[in-house]
């Protein structure tokens, strides 16, 4: 197999300081005109995989459920690692039939009735955080805004107690630390555990006494003719805090530095030239927040004119996809009235995201706040990119809002 050695100087796509020193986007064009589907080269205990970078090879191959699997995981890291453990139990992570019948079951929590309610209380919710933002000089985004709103609005979903909401707000930004180069991955994991304790506990307890909730939906519901054990409800609780929370949280982040750094947008946005709902796709696809999905191929199978072997791990870089010249007109313009505007920040296919709605429910939200309190906004220090090479953005955002 060869990788583009020869005449391209190959990142490390493994190495998150790879996506803190590069650009990404002038990377990704030369690849995807000369190698747009290339090996990856492994390294010592580590298996080498397939990037694939351009759109229609990244659309056709999240459509190939059936010669591409999501059960040993989808993150590359996961992967290289070795199987995920929820591989056949969490969502995610499951591959056909169950899948499907697990994905109905599932579906249910985002229901019309169930959302109503969720999305009015995320309206309140950034509403109230932007009003108190507005005009205090300059402030963290990241840390008094865009934190709030996901976690919120999952706990809203799976009818949390609020008297538990702090336990659980803690563990969960202990779990998401790993994703932090200094911290310690021990603390990280056993935060994790901490919150499918509290999961398993909370599922065990609305399944004896079963509410108008969503956890007790998932939690009474059978997949394949019998309920799911008490573990998978919890961890399918869980995958929805870890589907929807920091992506949910760097879109946000990476919609108001675009609007920082792009003012001729934000005017067209703030004045009401372009509407809400387009400058939100147009915010999904320029926050890309899942850089990569990952795959392992059943069978061989050929893939953008390369030979894929039954085994291998094969990368979907939606950062690539979704800045492709053959898709989008002028892919590295921030253009908020961008239509049609096809990204895959949520995937495609049968995987696609079933929290869709509700993150674009979130920006929606946060775009109305803004246009109807916010007249101008400006960085007011350097953002800080987060360490990964999974989840692409800013953990902190330094910026001013004056009012309207
Ligand atoms: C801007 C916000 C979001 C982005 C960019 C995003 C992105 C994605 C992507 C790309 C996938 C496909 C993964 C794959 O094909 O392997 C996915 C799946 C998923 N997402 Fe989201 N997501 C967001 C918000 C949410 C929210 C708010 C929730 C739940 C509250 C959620 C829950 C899920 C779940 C459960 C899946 C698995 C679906 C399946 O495998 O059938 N996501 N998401």
């Amino acid at each position: 197999m060869t990788s583009p050695t020869a005449d391209t100087t190959v990142l490390d796509l493994v190495d998150p300081t790879t996506f803190v020193r590069n650009d990404p986007h002038a990377y990704w064009a030369e690849i995807r005109d000369r190698h747009p589907v290339y090996w990856h080269p492994g390294g010592e205990n580590r298996p080498g995989f397939w990037v694939v970078s351009r759109y229609a090879d990244v659309v056709a191959a999240y459509a190939d459920v059936a010669r591409l699997s999501s059960a040993r995981g989808t993150v590359l890291d996961v992967l290289l690692r070795g199987d995920d453990s929820a591989g056949g139990r969490m969502l995610a992570v499951t591959d056909r039939p169950r899948h499907r019948d697990l994905r109905n079951v599932m579906m249910r929590a985002f229901s019309p009735r169930v959302l109503g309610g969720v999305v009015e209380q995320v309206h309140r919710r950034a509403e109230e955080l932007i009003r108190r933002v507005t005009t205090v000089g300059s402030f963290d985004f990241a840390a008094e805004v865009a934190e709030h709103i996901p976690m919120g609005t999952i706990c809203d979903l799976l009818s949390i107690p609020q008297a538990d909401r702090p336990d659980l707000l803690r563990w969960n930004k202990s779990a998401l630390s790993s994703d932090d180069a200094e911290v310690d991955p021990f603390a990280a994991l056993e935060a994790r555990n901490e919150i499918l304790r509290y999961l398993t506990d909370l599922a065990a307890h609305r399944r004896a006494r079963p509410g108008d909730d969503v956890v007790s939906m998932i939690a009474t519901a059978t997949v394949g003719g019998r309920p799911l054990p008490i573990e998978d409800v919890a961890l399918n609780c869980y995958s929805l805090i870890l589907g929807g929370d920091e992506s949910s949280r760097v879109s946000a982040i990476c919609a108001v530095k675009a609007f920082a750094d792009f003012p001729d947008q934000w005017r067209a946005v703030r004045d009401r030239d372009v509407s809400i709902d387009t400058a939100v796709e147009e915010v999904l696809r320029w926050a890309t927040p899942a850089m990569h999905f990952a795959r392992t191929a059943t069978v061989d199978l050929e893939l953008g004119g390369r030979q894929v072997r039954a085994g291998d791990i094969v990368t979907l870089w939606n950062l690539s996809a979704n800045f492709d010249e053959r898709q989008f007109h002028r892919p590295r313009e921030f253009t908020v009235a961008r239509d049609p505007n096809r990204h895959v920040s949520f995937g495609y296919g049968p995987h696609f995201c079933l929290g869709a709605y509700l993150g674009r429910a979130e920006l929606r939200a946060l775009l109305t706040a803004l246009v109807t309190t916010v007249s101008d906004i400006e960085l007011a220090g350097t953002p800080q990119r987060i360490y990964s090479n999974f989840l692409n953005g800013y953990s902190t955002l330094p910026v001013v809002f004056s009012g309207r």
